[in-house]
Order: structure tokens, then sequence, then C-alpha cells
């Protein structure tokens, strides 16, 4: 709870919104920084937190579901600001006493027309409707006592409201996506002119208050970072790096899934730009030893995460470090999506440095990056003087390959995916669309299918390819290659790889699929 005490800082209670995320993102975008926790702390905790102000997240529920999450009705008389959004202003309706009209559902663009000027429409032309996005089965026709309407649709009479003695607002729209054009100027006067929040949250900032917190957390105790060569153990190494400078070491672990020369291009550039001891350790056999006859993604992520942990505890014991600590490049949709910290939404997959680790083991974790995400990451490496080529790296996930051969994962499986992988990235690299793309990658799919080649049939794997675009990979899209640059790529993958006879491209967003197939 201590670090970035110093920042202004806003708490959103998440009610499971899709969007809960979304509100993080444009909130830390202002400089202001904030936290997503369960709507199930005490007040006494939110008192320790001491937050600027608060944001009711959206969600599924119906506040007269038997199940709903709410909220200690004081938490509206603390002195704090409070936004509730969609869910959450129909839960401050609800604590104060208003109806809550139930099913009509509403989705999509609708214009708001502000009736009463307010701090948080500064800026708004009464006189010009406003496009926002709607996304609600419930709504609330009348403010409660106390409260007063500032604005409406044509098919919600109440579309934001704010009590008349405190500040505390609702709005029945999604000032967070970017359907709602002028959503940041909502959130920006909350956050300004509202809690009067100064934006202090920078990379700059950051790097100094996370240098000073891990000399503090090793103190003089040796320690070991788990490095993939991807942007965020390179950030976090050097971050730690930063602090405690010859203390750590770091180790790069060919785990037997990496992708093609992975291993060779990770450890030349990191020697040549990075001054810290590095350690690179072949474990191929005993990680296919550990997947073997593994064909569910979760137990395969649990295999992989189990297995690092056991190398590096040998590794560190090998070389007499006598680590206490480990460094790992965890981000905060790792944590979010991991251990569905958000009360009442679903776990979506355990990524494997937060949800795969054993439940003992010698090190305690340092995660420096744990409460930023993947762009932000980005940022602090550029600041930190980072290579482009570090720094602009697609994301590659930590049980690597073996989430990607679907099904078992053998050696045999893993040599044609590597090959059809190599030819994808460099047909990108060749038509200058690495940068274009937030993450490309090939699947090896577990079906085979029929063709045709030179007179004869064949029987053999299925290639799928992907490559999205994201901002922070909670949400992407599939990227809209050229027509010719996936003809050359599935020429060349069918001709030079054996054993593959069909090349499929991906067209799915996320949501509803997610940017790895397992
Ligand atoms: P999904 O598939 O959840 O992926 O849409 C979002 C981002 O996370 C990466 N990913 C992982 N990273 N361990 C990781 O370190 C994992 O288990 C894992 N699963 C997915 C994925 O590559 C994408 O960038």
């Amino acid at each position: 709870m201590d670090q970035h005490r110093q920042h202004d800082r806003i708490l959103i209670l998440d009610y499971g919104s899709q969007y809960t995320q979304l509100i993080a993102r444009r909130i830390r975008e202002e400089r202001v920084y904030c936290e997503i926790h369960p709507p199930t702390h005490g007040l006494d905790w939110i008192r320790e937190w001491n937050p600027n102000g608060i944001v009711l997240s959206g969600g599924p529920s119906s506040v007269y579901g038997t199940d709903g999450p709410t909220a200690d009705p004081e938490l509206l008389r603390m002195g704090i600001p409070i936004l509730g959004i969609c869910y959450g202003m129909q839960l401050v309706a609800h604590l104060e006493g208003a109806e809550v009209e139930q099913g009509r559902r509403e989705y999509g663009r609708a214009e708001l027309t502000i009736v009463e000027p307010d701090e948080l429409f500064d800026g708004f032309d009464p006189a010009e409707p406003t496009t926002v996005w709607c996304s609600h089965g419930d709504h609330v026709d009348a403010p409660p006592p106390g409260y007063r309407m500032l604005a409406s649709t044509p098919t919600l009479p109440v579309a934001a409201f704010r009590a008349e003695d405190r500040e505390v607002y609702g709005v029945q729209f999604h000032p967070e996506v970017a359907h709602t054009p002028r959503g940041e100027e909502v959130l920006s006067n909350f956050l300004f002119k509202i809690c009067r929040c100064t934006p202090t949250w920078t990379a700059g900032a950051f790097i100094d208050e996370t240098v000073a917190q891990i000399r503090e957390q090793v103190g003089d105790r040796a320690t070991v970072c788990g490095l993939s060569g991807g942007v965020d153990s390179s950030v976090a190494a050097t971050l730690v790096y930063r602090a405690i400078g010859e203390q750590l070491t770091c180790i790069f672990v060919d785990n037997g899934v990496l992708r093609k020369g992975e291993r060779e291009a990770v450890e030349r550039t990191f020697r040549k730009h990075m001054g810290m001891r590095l350690i690179v350790v072949d474990a191929r056999a005993e990680f296919l030893r550990a997947l073997e006859g593994v064909t569910d993604p979760e137990a395969k992520r649990v295999a992989v995460g189990n297995t690092f942990i056991r190398v590096f505890e040998r590794v560190a014991e090998e070389e007499g470090t006598d680590a206490g600590f480990l460094v790992q490049g965890t981000l905060y949709p790792d944590v979010i999506e991991s251990l569905a910290v958000r009360g009442p939404s679903a776990t979506i997959k355990t990524h494997h440095n937060v949800g795969g680790l054993p439940e003992e083991m010698h090190f305690a974790l340092v995660e420096p990056l744990r409460e930023l995400f993947k762009d932000e990451v980005r940022q602090v490496g550029r600041e930190l003087g980072l290579p482009e080529e570090f720094v602009g790296r697609h994301p590659f996930p930590g049980p690597g390959l073996a989430i990607r051969v679907l099904g078992e994962v053998t050696e045999e499986r893993l040599h044609v995916l590597r090959e059809a992988d190599a030819i994808y990235l460099e047909e990108i690299r060749a038509a200058g669309l690495y940068d274009d793309i937030w993450q490309a990658f090939a699947v090896l799919l577990p079906v085979r299918s029929v063709g045709v080649m030179g007179d004869a049939r064949t029987y053999e794997d299925v290639v799928a390819l992907r490559a999205v675009t994201s901002r922070d990979g909670m949400t992407a899209d599939w990227y809209h290659f050229p027509h010719e640059v996936l003809a050359r790529i599935s020429t060349r993958i069918i001709n030079e790889v054996a054993g593959v006879n069909r090349v499929t491209y991906d067209i799915s967003s996320k949501p509803p699929a997610t940017i790895e197939w397992e």
C-alpha cells in the first residue's frame, strides 16, 4: 500500500464491468495514479488507502439481484468525491432511496443534453448535445431525494445526476470508452475540477520511486531475474539493476519453447546493451519433460511456471548467489486477469508468472511493473534509455510456444511451428509492418487437413496466423494485412515447412476471442 503514496490517487471499485480496466487506463493517461480493487473492502480500508476520489464501475448485476455486489451507504458520506458509472450510478441511486427501473436494455450511441451546468460537464454547451455510449439493462427515471439531474438523453430522463450538498455523481453512460468522444473531458473534469488531483504520475516519477522502493525491499540480498528477452523482463531487470547494481544476476532460461534463433538473439543484444551479469541456462529437456502428455492450456502454464522456479532455484544455488529475491516482469493486467481481483468477474487465464507459481518457493518476488499497463512499461523503458529493439518488441508469453502448439507439445511439432513462425515474422518485417502490429505469431493447430502436392494426396498440419492491433492487450482487433503479404507468407510456409499443407488467418477480435489460442 505504501508505494506511490505521494501521488494523488483514485480508487476504482470494480463491480465487474468489462470496461473497468479502461477506466483505469483513461485516468492514468491523465497522469493520475489509480488502482482497481474489489468492492468488498470496508470503509476503514478505504480511509487508509486515502483516495482523492472513488469511481464505482459498471457491472452486469442489478441492484435488486440477490447476489449483486453493493456498498456501505456511508461510503457516500465520507467526504470523498464519487463518480458512479452505469451500475455504479444505479447503486448510488438505490442506496440513496431512488427507484431503479429494470429491464429496458439499451446499447449503443445516444445524444446527451446537459440540463444543468456543473463542473462535471465543464466546457460542454447545453445547447449542443454530445454523443455518448450506453450499455445497460437498468436505469434511473428520477434522481434520489437530495440529488439533482444534470443531463438526459432522448430515452434516459436521468443520464447524469449529483448530490446537492456533496460531490457524489452518477452517469448512466460510459465516459471511458472510445465511442464516447468527449468522455475524456468528463473524466478529466472529475479528476481535476472535482477531486482536485494534481497530474504527477509520469514515467520519470515512477522510475525514481520504484528504484527507491526496490532498494528498501531487497536490502543487500542477492537477487536473480528471470529474463525472457521481452520488454517486461528487460525493463524490470533494468530498474532493479539501477537500484541494486551488482547484487543482481539475470538468468535467461532456454526452456525449449522459444522461437527460432531467440536464445542467440537475446544473448547478443543483452550483452551488447546492458551491463548486468547474465547466465544462460539450457533447460530444454527439463521443460519438455514437464510438458509431456500435457494438453490442457492451464496445466501447460502451471508446468512451465513451476519448472521456471525450480530451474531458477537450482541455478541460483549452483552459482552460490544465495538469492533471496526473484524479479519478474508481471504487469497489471496479468495480476487482474489471473487473480480475478475483480470480485464478480471470472479468471480468464492464469498467466504463468502470476498463477503458475509453486505454492512454496525459496524466493520472495520483486515485481516492479505490477501496477503498469504494457504501454506504460514501454514508456518507462524509453525513459530508462533501453534500445528501441527491446522497447518495441512484440510481447511474447512466458509459456512461449507451449501455448501455441495446440495439444501436446513435442519436439517435432515445436520444430514445425518455429519454422512457420520465423517465415511469418520475416515477411512482416520485410513488408515494413512490424511496428504497425501489436503482436503477430503462428499457431500449430491440432488437426490435419487433406491437400494435394505434385499430384499426390497429402494429409498434414495446419498453421493459423494471428496478428492483432491493440493498445494494452486487454482488447484487440485482428490486423488487416495487405492480401499480397498474406499470399507471400502462405506460399512460403507451405513450400518451405515440411509437414504443413494449409495456412489460415485468424480474424477474431478480443473479446470475444483472446489473443493467444490457449
Ligand atoms: P490473451 O491471450 O490473454 O493475451 O488475450 C494477452 C497478452 O498476454 C500474453 N499472454 C501471456 N503472457 N504468460 C505471459 O507472460 C501467459 O501465460 C500468457 N498468456 C497470454 C499474450 O501473448 C498477449 O500478449
